[in-house]
Order: C-alpha cells, then structure tokens, then sequence
C-alpha cells in the first residue's frame, strides 16, 4: 500500500508557495506542484522525482476542472495549500479602477470556490486545508482596499469552514504572514519591518501544519504589535497610517 502523504500547493512556482515545495518534497511528500508559469513547474519536476505538474490558471474554472481531471488517478490530497494570490494596490480612491478591484477579488478569493469544489472531495478524514491569507487583514492599510478586502474574504471563509469540516475530520489552518521577501513584494516602495525570507516562512507555515493548528502568525513581532493597535479606537491606527504614507 502507498503511505507517502501528497500535498497539492497553489502557487508553487514563486515565493513561498515554491520554498514550501522544497520543504515538502525534501521531508518525502508527492507534490502536486501549482502555477500558470510551465517551465517553472517543468524544472521543479525535473528537480523532484516526487513533484507532479499542474499548469492552471486558478481564475480560469474551465482550467481548474480540466486539472481536476488530471489528477484524477491520485487517491488522495492530504493537505490542500491553497497559496496562489496576487496584490494590486489602488492608487487613486477618487478614480477607483474596478477592473483591478475584481482582478484581485477573483484571483484571491473567487477562486477559492472553485478550487475547494474541485480538491476538497479529495481530502480525507484527517486531512488538512490550508488558506495563506494575510496580516494586512489585522488593519486597514491605505491603498489595499482591493488586496485586504480579498483577504479578509479568506479570513472569514477559512475561519467559516473550520467548523463545518470538523464534522468531516479535516482540519483547517489560518495563516497571517508579515512581509515575505519574494517577487510579490519585491514590487513595493514602502519599509517593510521585520521582514522574512519565504524559506523562514515555509518552515513556520510546514512546523504548524504539521502540529495542526488553527491559526499562524509570524514574523510575532510584527503581528503582535498589529494586534495590539487593532484594539484601540480606529482613530489612532488612522493617525499612525496617514503620517507613515505621508511621502
Ligand atoms: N510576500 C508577502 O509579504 C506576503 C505577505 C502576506 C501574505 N502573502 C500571501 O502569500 C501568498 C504567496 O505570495 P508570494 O509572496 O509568495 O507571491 P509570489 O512570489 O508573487 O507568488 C505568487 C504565486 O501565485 C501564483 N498565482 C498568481 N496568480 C495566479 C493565477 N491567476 N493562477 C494560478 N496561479 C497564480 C503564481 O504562479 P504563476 O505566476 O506561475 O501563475 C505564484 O506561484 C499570496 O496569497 C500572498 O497574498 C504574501
């Protein structure tokens, strides 16, 4: 009988979704390896015997049930990763761009539907899902209507299907990253505190994973003190953001 565990990771091809394929694949999973970039997933495969490729466009639902099918011939998906995202800030409120708006919502919430329809009935009991959102969801940050309100999407889906899953013996895990040094930030212009690298945070997202737990949050010396402005009146945190946005 084959015991070897699998993990599916959106997002697998840049950032943390690829050093949490390393991680997995180096401690002996199957990963089915997710991303639009194939040449990405091809070398990834090339690397690891145990990596499988699935090209798809997470935005695309024709694309998602087409890999659905692909994998079809896995038995099983012990922990579903759902990584993959995008942020977009909108620069200019007054001249809100509603196209970026449901770019942004679709890639990293919409999605979501669509891809627990298609892998969840792969998850067993005792099996996991995992949602990468964000810490930006702790505070409101100028210019990230579009990416915090996505996130905060997930938030709410993820803390929503913990309880209904627990019925089927699948666990869900909460993660809340602080700054991550990968191409998704590399784009920014603004001090990025206490910033990480994705290796240091697949480690932390690999160690919670594997303990179960419900929520993770890191680097703490960032997301404790976003914590602690969250419980005050709105008013400080606005005089905080407004003076650090000043340019
Ligand atoms: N970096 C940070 O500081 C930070 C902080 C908090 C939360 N996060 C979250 O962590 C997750 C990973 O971010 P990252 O920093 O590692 O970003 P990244 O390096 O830009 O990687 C993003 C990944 O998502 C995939 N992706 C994006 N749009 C996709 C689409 N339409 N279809 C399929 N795959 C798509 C990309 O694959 P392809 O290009 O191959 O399609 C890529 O593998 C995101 O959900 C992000 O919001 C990041």
């Amino acid at each position: 009988m084959n015991t070897q565990a699998t993990i599916l990771i959106t997002g697998a091809t840049s950032g943390i979704g690829e050093s949490l394929l390393h991680k997995y694949a180096e401690e002996g999973y199957r990963v089915i390896a997710c991303g639009r970039n194939t040449q990405k997933l091809q070398q990834l495969a090339d690397e690891y015997h145990d990596v499988v490729p699935l090209a798809f466009d997470i935005t695309d639902i024709e694309e998602i049930n087409q890999s659905v099918m692909q994998v079809s011939g896995i038995e099983k998906i012990d922990i579903l990763m759902l990584n993959a995202g995008d942020c977009r800030y909108i620069d200019n409120a007054k001249k809100f761009d509603g196209a970026l708006f449901s770019q942004v919502i679709a890639t990293n919430l919409q999605s979501l539907g669509h891809l627990l329809e298609g892998f969840l009935p792969k998850v067993p009991a005792g099996g996991q899902v995992v949602f990468v959102s964000s810490s930006a969801t702790l505070l409101p940050f100028p210019r990230a209507e579009a990416y915090g309100a996505s996130k905060a999407g997930v938030d709410y889906l993820a803390k929503s299907l913990a309880l209904d899953l627990k019925a089927e013996a699948i666990d869900v895990t909460l993660v809340h990253p602080g700054f991550i040094k990968t191409p998704l930030t590399d784009k920014n212009d603004f001090s990025m505190p206490f910033m990480l690298s994705s290796e240091q945070a697949a480690l932390r997202i690999f160690d919670g994973v594997r303990a179960r737990k419900s929520y993770l949050h890191f680097p703490k010396r960032l997301t404790l003190l976003m914590k602690m402005l969250a419980l005050f009146p709105d008013v400080v945190w606005q005089s905080i953001a407004l003076r650090s946005n000043k340019k």
